[in-house]
C-alpha cells in the first residue's frame, strides 16, 4: 500500500462504518442490546481511539503495548458493563472521529513506508488499524441482529447471484503428506497467522459444501438435541442449560421453522449453509453424521493447498483479492447466500464456499504456531491463546474483504452463537 491507497482505504472504511449505523436512533446507539455486545456508540468511540493510539501516538513516542486508556479500553471495561458507562452523543463521537482522522492523515503524509520500522514498513500498522475497523463492522452486525426494539433495516442491500446447487453429500479427499501452513506476510497478516511452517498431514476427507439448514433439520428431526451420546460432556451441559433445540434465531412455524435475519423473517431455506450454531452443536451434528469437525490445519489445506504446485494459495480461487463478486462477503447481501451461488469460490481440493457466508468452526484450540512472535501487541492474540477458545475460519457474509484470507484465524468460546457461525465436517481417510 502506498500513501494514497492508505488514505483512500481509511476513507472507505469509515464510510461503511457510518453507513451501517446511519439507520439507527440515538436509543439504538446507546442501548446495550445484549450482555454479549457493546452499545454501538462505544464501538464507534473505540474505533477512533484505537486509530489514534496506533496511527498517531505510537508513531510519535514509545510504543504502548496494550489498548488505549479511558472508557474505550476493552479490558478495563468488559462488554457486559459497557452499557453503564457515561457514553457521548453521536455528534460528539463523530467530531472525535473526524478530529483524530485529520491528525492521522497529517502524520501519514510524512510516514516512511519503505524503511526498517516494522510498524510502518509496507504500511503494516495502517493495515492493522483498517482491519480493526472492519472487524468492528462485523461486530456491529452481530449487535444489530440482537437489537432490541424494531429490527434493524439496512439502507442498502445487494442481491446475491441467482445460481444455486444442491449438495450431494460428497467429500473432497486429501491423500496426506507435507504441506505449508500459515504465512510469512508482514504487510497485512496478524501475528497469529505467522510464521509459515511445514506440517505432515494424515489423509482426510472433508465436505465439499458447508452443512446446510436442510442437513441440520435432519439432525434435529432425528432427536439430535435430545441424544446425550451425540454430545461431548461440555456440550451436553450447554445443551441442558441453554435448552436450545434449534440454531439461534430459528422460530417454530407449525411443523416447520422460520428464521429472522435483521428485519427479514422467512421460512428456513434448506439450501443455505446453517448459521448461528455454536461449537457444541457443530460437534454433535458431526458425531450424528458419523464424521467429525476438521482441524484448522485440515481446513486450511482444503481451502488453499495446491498439491500440483505444492503451495498454499491466499484464497480458494487463487491469489487474487477477495471481492464481493468472488464470495459472499462484505455485508451487503445481509445473509447467507444459496449454496454454490459463487461458482468460482472453489478451492484446488474441490471445496466450495470456504470463504464467506458463515465462519466455520474447527476442532482446534486457539494456539500459537511454532515460532510465533507477538507483534505488535500481546492483547490481540497472545492473551487469548489456550484451550478456552476454538478456532473459526473463512469469514462470513458480514466480514469485510480486507480482513479475510485462507490464513486468517478467528476464535471464540465454544458456546457462542450470536456470531455468524456454521461448519463443515471431515473424517479420517
Ligand atoms: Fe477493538
Amino acid at each position: 500500500m502506498n500513501h494514497e491507497d492508505i488514505a483512500a482505504r481509511l476513507t472507505e472504511a469509515r464510510e461503511r462504518t457510518l453507513a451501517l449505523v446511519d439507520p439507527l436512533s440515538d436509543d439504538d446507539l446507546h442501548r446495550q442490546h445484549d450482555p454479549l455486545m457493546s452499545p454501538i456508540i462505544w464501538d464507534l468511540g473505540h474505533i477512533a481511539h484505537f486509530e489514534e493510539l496506533w496511527l498517531v501516538r505510537n508513531l510519535e513516542g514509545p510504543v504502548e503495548f496494550g489498548e488505549m486508556p479511558g472508557i474505550y479500553n476493552p479490558f478495563e471495561h468488559p462488554r457486559r458493563v459497557r452499557g453503564q458507562l457515561e457514553l457521548p452523543s453521536l455528534d460528539d463521537v463523530k467530531a472525535v472521529m473526524n478530529e483524530i482522522r485529520q491528525r492521522v492523515l497529517a502524520r501519514l503524509a510524512s510516514a516512511n513506508l519503505d524503511g526498517d520500522d516494522p510498524l510502518l514498513c509496507d504500511g503494516y500498522v495502517y493495515a492493522m488499524v483498517l482491519q480493526h475497523e472492519y472487524q468492528h463492522d462485523e461486530t456491529f452486525l452481530q449487535t444489530l441482529q440482537l437489537k432490541q426494539g424494531a429490527p434493524y433495516q439496512a439502507s442498502r442491500v445487494y442481491e446475491p447471484p441467482r445460481r444455486r446447487v444442491t449438495a450431494d453429500g460428497s467429500m473432497a479427499k486429501f491423500g496426506g503428506g507435507p504441506v505449508e501452513l500459515g504465512t510469512d506476510d508482514r504487510a497485512v497478516a496478524y501475528d497469529n497467522e505467522r510464521p509459515r511452517h511445514e506440517r505432515e498431514i494424515a489423509p482426510f476427507a472433508i465436505d465439499v459444501y458447508p452443512v446446510t439448514n436442510g442437513d441440520y433439520l435432519q439432525f434435529m428431526r432425528d432427536g439430535g438435541y435430545a441424544r446425550e451420546n451425540l454430545w461431548s460432556a461440555d456440550g451436553w451441559q450447554w445443551n441442558r442449560e441453554s435448552q436450545a433445540d434449534a440454531p439461534k434465531y430459528w422460530m417454530r412455524d407449525g411443523d416447520d421453522w422460520c428464521t429472522r435475519v435483521m428485519d427479514r423473517v422467512s421460512s428456513v431455506d434448506a439450501g443455505l449453509a446453517v448459521c448461528h450454531v455454536c461449537y457444541h452443536e457443530a460437534d454433535a451434528f458431526a458425531r450424528w453424521a458419523g464424521k467429525r469437525l476438521p482441524t484448522e490445519t485440515e481446513w486450511e489445506v482444503a481451502a488453499g493447498w495446491d498439491e500440483s504446485e505444492k503451495r498454499m494459495q491466499r484464497f480458494p480461487w487463487g491469489d487474487e483479492p477477495a471481492t464481493p463478486e468472488r464470495a459472499n462477503i462484505d455485508q451487503l447481501v445481509f445473509g447467507v447466500a444459496p449454496l454454490g451461488a459463487y461458482g468460482t469460490n472453489r478451492s484446488p481440493l474441490g471445496c466450495y464456499g470456504m470463504i464467506g457466508d458463515v465462519w466455520e468452526w474447527t476442532s482446534s484450540d486457539f494456539l500459537p504456531y511454532p515460532g510465533y512472535r507477538t507483534f505488535p501487541y500481546a492483547e490481540y492474540s497472545e492473551v487469548f491463546f489456550g484451550n478456552e477458545y476454538k478456532v473459526l475460519r473463512g469469514g462470513s457474509w458480514a466480514t469485510r474483504p480486507g480482513v479475510i484470507r485462507n490464513s486468517f484465524r478467528n476464535w471464540d468460546y465454544p458456546i457462542r452463537r450470536q456470531i455468524f457461525s456454521g461448519f463443515r465436517c471431515a473424517r479420517d481417510a
